[in-house]
């Protein structure tokens, strides 16, 4: 079998950023609502939808080549202390999130140390385990599989263990965040199974078009004109550009135009500070794809 597997999220938030990202990668998914796997025309790769909280077991295992999936999920997975032969191949920028230790609002708990003898609901025993090992704390979790916020205003637990991302469910349910266990992002896993070769060459292939995708999107294309006088004022304006393209304007005996690729963000301020330094006519462009 000649073809990569990749595990995906079949639904939830990680799920529609991982399809978002292979379809920049030039690939045509096509996928009714229950289908959990999809077969790509473009490149020699299918999809496996699953739950995220099996991805890392199947990547693991080698029933899948690479899998995209939530840093949180990967480490829980990592902390079970089972053997695990997977590791991180990428790490994504994408779906942005923390595990964190919450308390009701009123409550007085702000260290790790605060929480010993307490009751801790979660779905991430192994790793809310590793950080009260770490702090020298002994308190009880509480495994739950789901509406882990739910548990302090039940009373079965004193505080909770949960994935963080916008803040809005601890605040609908008069929680605050009170000890970062972990900050997450999405992360493309591999197996440590060995492939052959035409399969080495497609994860190869398909980790370059991701980068492209993930560079291209912070990257942007600028050109001004500015005086030849002040270029290198100009160009040390220019975020994360490297040597910059200078081209003869027409009628242009003082002035020169200016192109060059940034591959940081560009700010409003950016385009003041230049404007300050006599540039004129910026265009910023947004690139599409990108490859060194
Ligand atoms: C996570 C987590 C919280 C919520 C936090 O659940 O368990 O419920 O996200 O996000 P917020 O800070 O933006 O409100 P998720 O919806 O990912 O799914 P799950 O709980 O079913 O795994
Ligand atoms: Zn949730």
């Amino acid at each position: 079998m000649n073809r990569v597997r990749i595990a995906l999220q079949k639904s939830g938030r990680l799920a529609e950023d991982s399809l978002a990202l292979l379809r920049n990668c030039g690939l045509h998914i096509n996928r009714s609502k229950d289908q959990l796997f999809c077969r790509v025309k473009e490149l020699p790769l299918d999809l496996l939808m699953i739950r995220d909280d099996d991805i890392p077991v199947f990547v693991s295992n080698g029933i899948c080549d690479l899998g995209i999936v939530g840093e949180n999920v990967f480490a829980e997975c990592k902390a079970s202390g089972e053997e695990f032969s997977a590791q991180i191949l990428e790490r994504l920028g994408f779906s942005f999130c923390r595990l964190a230790i919450a308390v009701p609002e009123t409550s007085a708990i702000k260290t790790i140390q605060d929480l010993e003898g307490l009751t801790i609901a979660t779905s991430y025993p192994n790793l809310l385990q590793m950080a009260l090992t770490e702090g020298g704390v002994r308190a009880q979790s509480l495994h739950m599989t789901g509406s882990v916020e739910v548990a302090p205003r039940l009373k079965i637990a004193d505080a909770i263990c949960d994935i963080v991302a916008s803040g809005a469910t601890l605040a609908t349910n008069n929680l605050r965040e009170a000890i970062t266990i972990l900050r997450s992002e999405a992360l493309v896993i591999r197996s440590d199974k060995k492939v052959c070769e035409e399969k080495e060459a497609v994860i190869q292939r398909l980790l370059n078009r991701m980068r492209g995708t993930l560079q291209a999107e912070d990257s942007k294309y600028i050109m001004l004109h500015a005086d030849k006088a002040r270029l290198e004022e100009i160009v040390s304006l220019l975020p994360g550009s490297e040597s910059p393209t200078i081209l003869p304007l027409q009628d242009g005996a003082t002035k020169v135009a200016i192109h060059a690729v940034c591959r940081e963000a560009v700010f409003w301020e950016t385009l003041e500070k230049l404007k300050i330094a006599g540039a004129s006519a910026i265009l910023v462009v947004p690139i599409e794809k990108m490859m060194a």
